[in-house]
């Protein structure tokens, strides 16, 4: 077997996810099974200080040589760095790959893609123009759990698709948690909001079960109803979103297919997390997959068919496993010991894409990122909500 290829990342921001990320990108890809391919950092960059990309990379295990940088810019200009991977809050998203792109680098860039679909559009166009990898990191669609799912559709388990209910709600208590409001889940200035952040992952499950798994040319973009209210402290942020879609579909394929996406910031899908309610349930005439929270990182599955069949199954995200002391986990939360966070799906595929010369991401390609963008846009359209101009502009460079 040939050896496997190395594919050297930068890190483009220091914060929370991208230090899950990185630690999940530096465990030994042979733990899932995966042989033709390793990961490296060669650098990470601070829009603030080098000193803090420094502590980044000692704390996420980086290698001893890996660069600190102390600026975008810097990162992206690296000769060695094969792939970029963008961590900022969603409100700098079209400003980061850009720079990225317009320097030669290939782009992974963390949801929600941008602000609003004609930043995407633009992105898009020049990927194409320059002939790089562009993909939104929606882990979530890369997991094998996921990828079970969609089979279980396509393979007619259920029979068509007739409805899908996607909920990713978490009860936040934003006026004690984001109590100044400049914490980027509430704050306007970094695209604050349940929306982009959280309801990404409602409209990635309704997507990826009635819209992905349907044959290319048969794909339509749906009709989009939303109902938005705003989080009263920071004003131009919405605190729920409910979304009714209805994709249309050819008689001879079920017809046209609804699904109803929920969000929030004040409830949660099950809450104390118990986790017991599924928050993802797809629905066809021969019965249901349910697939239980968080829908972001789903660990169990459930399919309960008409004929009284009843499969659950049980996900766990590999690692380097237990008695390794390697821990991973995003924010305060913390998973077991030697497990991985499952980010590690993503950085997999668009290292591969990378080695194989592929400009997109086999399980959400742009077209489908820009369709979504343009839901949440009309979503945000029919709420009232818009952000200041300066994060919703297609300008190249604007200063943020
Ligand atoms: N896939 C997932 O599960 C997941 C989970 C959480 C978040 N996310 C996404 O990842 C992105 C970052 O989220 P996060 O939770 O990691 O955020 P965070 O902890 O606040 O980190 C964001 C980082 O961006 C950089 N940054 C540059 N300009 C900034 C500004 N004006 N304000 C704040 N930060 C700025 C900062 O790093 P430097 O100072 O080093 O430049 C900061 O540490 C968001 O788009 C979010 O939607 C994804």
């Amino acid at each position: 077997m040939a050896s496997p290829k190395t594919v050297r990342w930068g890190i483009l921001a220091t914060g929370g996810i991208a230090k899950t990320f990185t630690k999940d990108l530096l465990v030994d890809p042979a733990t899932r099974g995966v042989q033709h391919l390793r990961h490296t950092v060669v650098a990470a960059a601070s829009s603030s200080s080098v000193s803090r990309a420094q502590d980044f990379l000692n704390d996420t295990g980086a290698p001893a040589d890996a660069k600190a940088y102390g600026s975008y810019q810097e990162l992206v200009s690296d000769p060695n760095v094969d792939i970029v991977y963008i961590a900022t809050p969603h409100s700098h998203h079209y400003q980061n790959a850009m720079l990225a792109l317009e320097a030669g680098k290939p782009v992974l860039c963390e949801k929600a893609f941008t602000v609003n679909a004609e930043q995407l559009r633009k992105l898009a166009d020049k990927a194409k123009e320059k002939e790089l990898f562009l993909m939104e990191a929606v882990w979530t669609r890369y997991f094998p759990l996921s990828i079970y799912v969609r089979e279980q559709i396509t393979s007619g388990r259920i029979g068509p698709v007739a409805r899908v209910f996607a909920d990713n709600s978490m009860a936040c208590d934003p006026e004690v948690q984001w109590k100044d409001g400049t914490n980027r889940m509430v704050n306007p200035e970094l695209a604050g909001g349940a929306l982009l952040d959280l309801g990404i992952y409602s409209l990635t499950w309704v997507f990826q079960t009635l819209y992905h798994t349907q044959p290319a040319d048969a794909r339509k973009p749906p009709k989009v109803l939303a109902a938005m209210k705003n989080y009263a402290p920071t004003k131009q942020a919405d605190e729920t979103t409910t979304i009714v879609l209805s994709f249309p579909r050819s008689h001879q394929a079920g017809g046209d297919a609804h699904a109803i996406a929920t969000t929030s910031l004040r409830v949660a899908t099950s809450p104390a997390g118990n986790q017991d309610v599924p928050g993802i349930r797809i629905q066809g005439p021969g019965g249901e997959i349910q697939v239980f929270p968080p829908a972001f990182r789903p660990t169990r599955t459930r399919i309960v068919l008409q004929d009284g069949t009843v499969e659950d199954k049980d996900w766990p995200q590999p690692g380097p496993g237990e008695g390794s002391g390697w821990r991973n986990g995003f924010g305060a939360t913390t998973n077991a010991e030697g497990e991985g966070h499952g980010m590690f799906w993503e950085a997999d595929e668009a290292a591969d894409a990378v080695i194989n010369g592929r400009k997109e991401g086999r399980y959400e390609g742009l077209d489908e990122s820009i369709l979504i963008m343009e839901v949440m846009d009309e979503a945000r359209k029919q709420g009232g909500l818009t952000y200041p101009d300066k994060i919703e502009t297609t300008k190249y460079p604007t200063q943020l």
